[in-house]
């Protein structure tokens, strides 16, 4: 089974969703969790971009002993000397640089011509290898460059001494048939291509980013980069909880697996919505709440009878203690029955068939029938008869 390398942005990408903003401390506080998901990487900030983002990166490099901290720059000498001034301290330092290189880009922002990009981007590389081991190169905007130029870049990247070429889908633009077939023509086309390591970074604008990531997967890419619970830049990056669950569950299908502890994954989720602000949907997949409740009548008597009716995969594999049985309207006699013996009632079925009506009755008008209703419906109804 292939490994495949996880490269946690939250602290970066994720950093830049509009309104978060973590102090050192925080950083580190999710640097440390980070650590115990087991992540293979973590991309603590852009340290060129404010001196307090410097210092967190600094303080995360310190802490974390068994993750590779990586530190963001553009392609400038002034943004790679600040990330090795960050990275001081740190236990398996990276550097990543970026520049974007299509037309797009390339003529309304840096307005420079193909041959300029290349001959930028190689500088850069050569002057961070001065200093760093690994060095991974993104040609920004990768989805929407011409392939031959790509193959370009991506064949300069590793003669200059990149050690990952990461491939952004940096707008969310690419399909996943498209995206993996970038892939695939890398790893036929570009000289030299096994001697480093693909990546791919996508973006969540069209809602592809965790299909596309894996459509890079069953196409070669050897890392996906991405963040917890999806947060990033506009629409977020890829869920990096989504690709670890759908590798874990679909191992055979995918032949590839991440080294990842799951069993942490509901509460690195849970820290980073607390630190970030940014609160998880409730149908959000893998750590939404409810991404494991049934409220069906049909759904609850299947998960009685058989969870894998209604669950391909357990929520005490991502550290939750159980699933949940909603009940509301569409539930059934079977779940209401299992409720009231939990909640310690053993009732005649003539009581149980009177009580189960009222219920009925309440969840028309209650969006969800809590405990307490329940309780209050019983006791109402034992002191009647
Ligand atoms: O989306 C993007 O292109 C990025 C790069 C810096 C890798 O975040
Ligand atoms: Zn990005």
């Amino acid at each position: 089974m292939r490994k495949i390398y996880i490269f946690d942005t939250t602290l970066r990408d994720g950093e830049q969703s509009p309104g978060v903003n973590l102090n050192v401390q925080e950083k580190v506080e999710i640097g440390l969790q980070l650590e115990k998901l087991g992540v293979d990487r973590i991309e603590a900030g852009f340290p060129a971009a404010s001196p307090g983002d410097l210092a967190g990166v600094n303080a995360v490099a310190k802490a974390v002993r068994n993750a590779s901290v990586i530190g963001l720059a553009r392609a400038r000498e002034q943004d790679i000397e600040a990330v090795r001034e960050a990275l001081k301290g740190a236990q398996d330092p990276c550097l990543h640089l970026f520049l974007a290189t299509s037309p797009i880009h390339r003529k309304h922002k840096l307005r420079m011509e193909k041959h300029q990009v290349l001959e930028t981007a190689e500088a850069a590389i050569k002057y961070a290898k001065k200093y760093f081991d690994k060095v991974e190169f993104s040609p920004e905007d990768a989805g929407r460059t011409e392939i031959d130029f790509l193959i370009e870049v991506t064949a300069m990247a590793i003669r200059a001494g990149a050690t990952v070429v990461n491939i952004p889908d940096t707008v969310g633009f690419m399909s996943p048939s498209e995206f993996g077939a970038i892939f695939k023509t890398l790893k036929e086309q570009v000289p030299g291509i096994e001697k480093i390591q693909l990546s791919a970074h996508c973006h969540d604008d069209l809602g592809m980013a965790t299909a596309n990531a894996l459509a890079a997967v069953m196409n070669g890419a050897d890392q996906i980069e991405g963040t917890i619970n999806g947060i990033g830049e506009r629409a977020g990056n890829t869920s990096l909880e989504e690709v670890a669950m759908a590798l874990e569950t679909r191992q055979e299908f995918y032949q590839a697996k991440t080294s990842l502890v799951l069993g942490e994954i509901y509460r690195t989720s849970r820290l980073v919505s607390k630190l970030t602000g940014m609160v998880v949907p409730g149908n959000k997949a893998i750590v939404g709440a409810n991404a494991f409740a049934h409220e069906s009548g049909i759904h609850q008597d299947g998960m009685l009878k058989e969870k894998t009716t209604y669950e391909i995969m357990s929520p005490e594999t991502i550290g939750l203690k159980e699933s949940k049985l909603v009940l509301g309207k569409h539930s059934g006699r079977h779940a209401f029955r299992e409720k009231l013996i939990d909640l310690g009632y053993e009732l005649t079925d003539e009581l149980v068939n009177l009580a189960f009506a009222k219920f009925k009755d309440l969840a028309d008008r209650k969006k969800q029938v809590a405990d307490e209703d329940i309780r209050a419906l019983i006791e109402e109804k034992l002191i009647e008869t």
